[in-house]
């Protein structure tokens, strides 16, 4: 590269595109994650404090989320973080069992409502939206009859109840809907479902391959829809808020060229993104999803699918019931039908009949699915805006794991080239979206991680008896992006050294 062309390029960066004034700059942060206070004043335990109390193995270093951050002591820490790194809104989520120690709604806690009142005041005298998950960890106490997924090997019979988890959201929107205007019925579905009730790799850790995963998401699609309708009739008018569900998405690309490796692309993002898209801004399942669940189970002798079907009612119930589209997105795959010959990795969902990796020659992340692919950003959100009429999006989650350093580069890259592809994506390519959030405010409970995959912009060492927060050089960073609403790749705060180029 010769002088002059390094000079345009670098004044390009410094002068080019800028997000728009009323683009949105936020943190995510989860409940379980950060929160800490497990059984403080009156709160119950969840499905996450009973399975790392009763499978302490399952997490890397042993630990769990009973401290984690210590946030339940700490709104006033959290919210100047955030009011110093010119946050304009903060994603969190409630833990259920900290307002409803049992689940059910008749049977609240005082001091959880409390506490969530404290930090959603606090965050709007310093002028930051709170953004809220409703959340689907559930009471412990609830689990054996909340009715996500019903008896072993009768997907159609036996209905799960969608209507506890309504109750509870009825309840959350009278309490903090006066304040709270964008509200998210669930995060990550997909992970719920497949990790939670088919393969068992989190909590609850339910195993019914191929069954589990598609009850639990008939549940939770239909329970969306009730707390969305719910909404509609009876706060939106008075509290003027905006619903939507977050879904995590991957990108998946092409192995290579050819029609049998682009389907075998778009089949994946079917089964993991047009699970819960389609049916809201279409209307039913993914037609492939269908017909492939369909074909696999009569093979497999089911005398039903495995994939248990709406009624015309419940179409009709569940379409059109999202404000926005929330997108948690990370990284890419490349993908090959395996009629290609290739074999299925363990982790892909078997009635894909597909199979993605994630190249060596990629750049990763502490956490092993992380490889750094900017480029699938701009990628998957303009599928979505081709796939469901450019909707309005907002990113509730996209971050990078390390150990932990404080002079984060590989973060400070990926952040500076997520954002410029997602720049390129809104101003290029007019997607509509209306606001990003990094994953995440601080180090925090990496789920079966512990804390040894770091997301966070702030560093926190879960041995450190106050919980201290310690800026990285990332929080330096996007701190000028949003002040500037720019991607300067030359910005280096005071007290660090210049990064090598991503
Ligand atoms: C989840 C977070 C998690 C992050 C990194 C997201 O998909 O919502 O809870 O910590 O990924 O694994």
């Amino acid at each position: 590269m010769n002088f002059i062309t390094l000079t345009l390029l670098l004044v390009y960066q410094v002068h080019g595109l800028s997000f728009p004034k009323c683009f949105k700059f936020g943190f995510a942060t989860a409940s379980y994650q950060i929160e800490g206070g497990w059984n403080a004043s009156g709160k119950g335990p969840n499905i996450w404090d009973w399975y790392t109390h009763t499978y302490p193995t399952r997490i890397a270093d042993l630990t769990n989320g009973d401290v984690a951050c210590d946030s339940y002591h700490k709104v006033a820490t959290d919210v100047k973080l955030l009011k110093n790194i010119k946050a304009d809104f903060y994603r969190f989520s409630i833990s259920w069992a900290r307002i409803f120690p049992t689940g059910q709604t008749n049977n609240i806690n005082p001091d959880g409502v409390r506490y969530y009142n404290e930090l959603i005041n606090l965050l709007l005298a310093n002028n930051i939206k709170p953004v809220r998950i409703i959340s689907l960890i559930m009471p412990i106490k609830y689990f054996p009859y909340s009715g996500i997924v019903s008896k072993p090997g009768s997907p159609s019979t036996n209905l799960p109840k969608s209507d506890y988890f309504v109750d509870y959201a009825d309840k959350v929107f009278s309490l903090f809907g006066d304040r709270v205007k964008t509200w998210i019925t669930f995060n990550e579905p997909s992970q719920i479902c497949e990790f939670g009730y088919s393969n068992g790799a989190i909590a609850p850790g339910y195993t019914q391959l191929g069954i589990g995963n598609y009850m639990c998401g008939r549940t939770l699609l239909i329970a969306h829809a009730k707390a969305y309708r719910l909404y509609e009739k009876k706060y939106k008018q008075l509290q003027k808020g905006f619903i939507g569900m977050t879904v995590h998405a991957v990108w998946f690309e092409p192995a290579a060229e050819g029609k049998t490796y682009a389907e075998a692309a778009e089949i994946s993002l079917q089964f993991m993104f047009g699970w819960w898209e389609h049916p809201i801004y279409k209307g039913g399942y993914p037609p492939v999803m269908r017909k492939r669940i369909n074909y696999l189970s009569a093979q497999q002798n089911f005398t039903k699918s495995r994939l248990p079907y709406f009624t015309k009612d419940e179409i009709k119930l569940i379409k059109g019931t999202a404000d926005f589209l929330g997108l948690n997105h990370y990284t890419s795959f490349l993908c090959s039908a395996l009629d290609s010959g290739a074999v299925q990795s363990p982790l892909m969902n078997p009635d894909t009949n597909v199979t993605c990796y994630q190249p060596s020659s990629w750049k990763r992340g502490a956490s092993i699915w992380i490889k750094v692919t900017p480029w699938g950003f701009r990628k998957i959100l303009n599928w979505i805006k081709k796939e469901y009429g450019n909707p309005k999006v907002l990113v509730t989650e996209n971050g990078y794991s390390d150990k932990g350093e404080l002079q984060d580069c590989n973060r400070v890259n990926f952040l500076n080239d997520y954002l410029t592809e997602l720049l390129n994506a809104i101003k290029k390519d007019g997607c509509n979206v209306q606001g990003y959030a990094v994953w995440t405010l601080m180090d925090n409970f990496e789920w079966g991680s512990g804390y040894t995959e770091r997301f966070g912009l702030f560093y926190m060492n879960p041995s450190d008896p106050n919980r201290a927060r310690i800026p990285k050089m990332s929080a330096y960073v996007l701190r000028n992006i949003i002040k500037t609403r720019k991607i300067d790749t030359t910005f280096t705060p005071q007290g660090f050294k210049a990064c090598p180029a991503s």
